[in-house]
């Protein structure tokens, strides 16, 4: 059975209960989606544990809304009714404040965020300065002055929030008419109003997010481990997923481990992302416009390549987890150097990472002069210039291979929302005018769109160069603003529109959603519907539509009888458009060198959970994250938290659907 599925049914159970029973039942109806509502979990590395948690049963307090930083006296000090449920606006959501809170945790019982509906003004990232500071290539044994971002601090804004561990729960509310039901309610019954004490009953609220992992990831692996034949419960999972890769000629994928006369130029961007918050993870510039750029350029890319093949081999790799100590790109040259990919890395000629390239003015220009003198810089690595954080510093760590790390920035990042949720959309200026349809939303161009095209035509030519191609065929290798603009509109807007409908097999359908692309890897059993998405999108743009029959195309075959082609393509049945005059998709066959490979981190192959080389990052389980408001008669009523409480006025229980949100809208009601 799929281990994971253990929380899912779980979560879904309770959510179904709570809309057939507790809702349907009550007279005075108010119902609200809670679509937003979103906790901070607790992740685990070879070390330490960070995030968040609540008691087994839930934490239980008073609600107060933080005015000011001042403010925090009352919940720290003075307010006679702890422990206090702490809601907090976003522009007070910083580290002084919750680490304020932190330390006074005996009166804080959880916090809630409101997200506010539009970006702040001011940068904000709760992420570190020095993203992946140990597993880099600059270490205590090699090149320790640029070790640590002694040079360069890349996230200069960094408050490094998401990797502090907090004993309490802390979730996210989206601002909507929940969020004002809450506020009323500690108007209407906790404010001290002229220094006057707060009477009973009071509002309270209670949110359950039990973590069942504790310490560090050797700890929880070893109780997976020995229980495992006892009660098969586990209690934390490998961060993972899987890389995609495509080459521009067709390898066999079967023979593993050093090709003798293939000469890869590896193209790579990452795709993952992450927040404060559980798949709360937008990864618009971090990860969006280099992943994007690079399929556009794969695009472009795919005529020259076929009809005037330059003798490399480019090899496009999209790596999954490099949020989390470069997860996708280390296990990839691990498996290269144990002969467990397709190519070794004597088989790598150079790399070339698109990184965040989306603040492109003054990129565009310095890649334009590089392009028109035709040699891209591909050097030895300068040692004196640090690279940015990028999968090729893993590269680096197994041996020097020369390449390029392309970015909109030279020293810190100019991302000023970097791993936040402000990484979005709004943050990239993509925006409609009024009154358009989601269609035509779907195929205007903006600005974003046009300036990314123009990187990924220079990205496509800079690789066409590097594989060996010839300077004759660059007029012809242009990218496509249409195609760059539907890809940032399906991942950053909505991955339910046509143009994604007609490049996916048709049980993929479901997975579509009316919300932006979570970007968070995730636990390394799934393949999140990121990695399908693009394996997908990847095959359309680089592949070619083959007539084969749809049974032929499931089972990896040109026809009955071909056992050889599977070795060199990958066929996907995908289901196309409907022709005008009709309602049903003509679906047909996609031929490509597309492929999925492990990113799982080695450490987990190794069984080495305290390794300094590879991530070590696990994420652990819990049975079930909810919240409600309630109000409480009298202290008592706390100590023994009531589930019905005997003089229940208000209630209010909000299920969270999480998991890429499979599962429909839970209702909150309100008493
Ligand atoms: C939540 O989702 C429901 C159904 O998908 C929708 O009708 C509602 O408007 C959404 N609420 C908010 C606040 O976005
Ligand atoms: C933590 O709280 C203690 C009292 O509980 C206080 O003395 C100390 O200064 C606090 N530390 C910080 C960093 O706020
Ligand atoms: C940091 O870099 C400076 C020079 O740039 C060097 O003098 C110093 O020793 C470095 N610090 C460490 C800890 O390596
Ligand atoms: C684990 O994570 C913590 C928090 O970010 C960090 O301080 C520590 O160095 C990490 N441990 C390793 C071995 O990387
Ligand atoms: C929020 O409240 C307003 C006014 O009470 C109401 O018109 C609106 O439909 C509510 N929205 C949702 C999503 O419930
Ligand atoms: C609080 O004090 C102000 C002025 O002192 C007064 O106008 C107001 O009515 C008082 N509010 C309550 C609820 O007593
Ligand atoms: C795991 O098994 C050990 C003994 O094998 C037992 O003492 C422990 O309570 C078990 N833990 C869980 C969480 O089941
Ligand atoms: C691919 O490699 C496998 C394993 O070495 C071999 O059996 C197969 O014949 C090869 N196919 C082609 C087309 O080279
Ligand atoms: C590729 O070539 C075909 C025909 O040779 C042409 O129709 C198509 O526009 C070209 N695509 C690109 C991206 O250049
Ligand atoms: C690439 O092809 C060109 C001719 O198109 C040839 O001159 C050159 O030696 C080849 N390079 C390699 C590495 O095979
Ligand atoms: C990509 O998808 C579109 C829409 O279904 C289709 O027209 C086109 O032929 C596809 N390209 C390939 C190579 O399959
Ligand atoms: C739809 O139109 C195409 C050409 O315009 C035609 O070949 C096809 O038979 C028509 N299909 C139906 C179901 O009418």
């Amino acid at each position: 059975m799929d281990l994971l599925s253990n929380k899912w049914i779980v979560n879904l159970l309770v959510c179904c209960l709570f809309i057939g029973v507790g809702c349907n039942s009550v007279e005075k109806k108010i119902y609200v989606h809670l679509n937003y509502t979103v906790p901070c979990v607790r992740l685990l590395n070879a070390t330490h544990q960070i995030g968040c948690q609540s008691h087994l049963s839930g934490n239980v307090g008073v609600l107060h809304v933080l005015e000011s930083e001042e403010n925090v006296d009352w919940v720290l000090r003075s307010g006679p009714n702890p422990p206090y449920l702490v809601i907090l606006e976003s522009p007070l959501f910083t580290r002084s404040i919750m680490m304020k809170l932190k330390n006074g945790s005996s009166r804080v019982a959880g916090v809630a965020v409101v997200a506010p509906s539009a970006n702040p003004l001011e940068g904000v990232s709760p992420h570190t300065t020095c993203p992946n500071e140990n597993t880099g290539v600059y270490t205590e044994n090699y090149d320790p002055s640029l070790a640590h971002c002694n040079v360069t601090v890349w996230n200069p804004l960094g408050s490094g929030l998401s990797y502090e561990q907090f004993d309490f729960p802390i979730f996210s509310l989206k601002d909507d008419n929940d969020t004002q039901v809450i506020r009323q309610c500690y108007m209407d019954h906790n404010r001290a109003v002229n220094g006057s004490t707060p009477q009973y009953p009071l509002c309270a609220m209670q949110l359950y997010s039990h973590m069942s992992a504790v310490t560090d990831t050797a700890t929880c692996m070893r109780r997976n481990d020995i229980n495992f034949s006892i009660s098969p419960e586990m209690v934390c999972d490998p961060l993972g997923d899987y890389n995609v890769w495509a080459s521009t000629r067709p390898i066999n994928n079967t023979a593993k481990g050093h090709k003798m006369w293939e000469s890869v130029v590896i193209a790579a961007a990452r795709l993952d992302s992450r927040s404060f918050f559980f798949e709360v993870a937008p990864g618009a510039e971090s990860g969006v416009s280099g992943f994007v750029t690079l399929l556009a350029a794969a695009h472009a890319l795919r005529n020259a390549t076929q009809e005037a093949p330059p003798n490399r081999t480019i090899l496009y790799t999209f790596f999954q987890g490099e949020t989390f100590d470069y997860i996708g790109s280390s296990r990839m040259v691990y498996d290269m150097q144990n002969n467990n990919f397709a190519v070794d890395l004597d088989n790598v000629h150079s790399v070339l990472e698109i990184g965040q390239v989306c603040i492109v003015r003054k990129l565009i220009e310095s890649l334009q002069t590089a392009a028109k003198g035709l040699n891209v810089s591909v050097n030895e690595p300068g040692f004196s210039q640090p690279l940015p954080p990028s999968s090729f510093q893993r590269f680096l760590r197994a041996r020097p291979i020369p390449g390029v790390v392309i970015e909109d920035h030279q020293s810190a990042f100019t991302n000023r929302f970097y791993e936040s949720m402000y990484d979005n959309a709004e943050y990239l200026n993509i925006s409609y005018p009024p009154n358009l349809t989601p269609e035509e939303q779907l195929v205007f161009v903006t600005d974003t769109a046009k300036a990314l095209t123009e990187v990924a035509t220079v990205v496509a030519r800079a690789l066409y160069i590097q594989a060996g191609g010839a300077e004759s065929q660059l007029e012809g290798i242009n990218a496509d603003p249409q195609i760059v603009t539907r890809m940032l509109y399906g991942f950053l807007i909505r991955s339910n529109n046509s143009w994604f409908q007609q490049r996916i097999p048709p049980d993929f359908m479901s997975h579509l959603t009316d919300r932006p692309t979570n970007f968070y890897v995730g636990v390394a059993q799934q393949r999140s519907e990121l990695t399908h998405l693009v394996q997908y999108l990847l095959a359309n743009l680089t592949g070619s539509t083959a007539n084969i029959s749809q049974d032929n195309c499931q089972n990896q075959r040109e026809d009955e009888k071909d056992k050889e082609s599977k070795h060199m393509y990958s066929y996907v049945w995908v289901q196309g458009a409907a022709p005008p005059n009709s309602t049903k998709r003509e679906g047909f066959c996609v031929r490509s060198t597309v492929r999925l490979s492990k990113a799982l981190s080695p450490a987990f192959d190794l069984r080495d959970y305290t390794s300094k080389n590879y991530s070590t990052w696990t994420e652990s389980r819990w049975k079930s994250i909810k919240g409600r408001i309630f109000l409480v008669a009298s202290h008592d009523l706390e100590v023994n938290f009531p589930f019905t409480p005997q003089r229940q006025h208000m209630e209010c229980r909000f299920n969270l659907h999480l998991w890429n949100r499979k599962i429909p809208n839970c209702v909150c009601v309100y008493i």
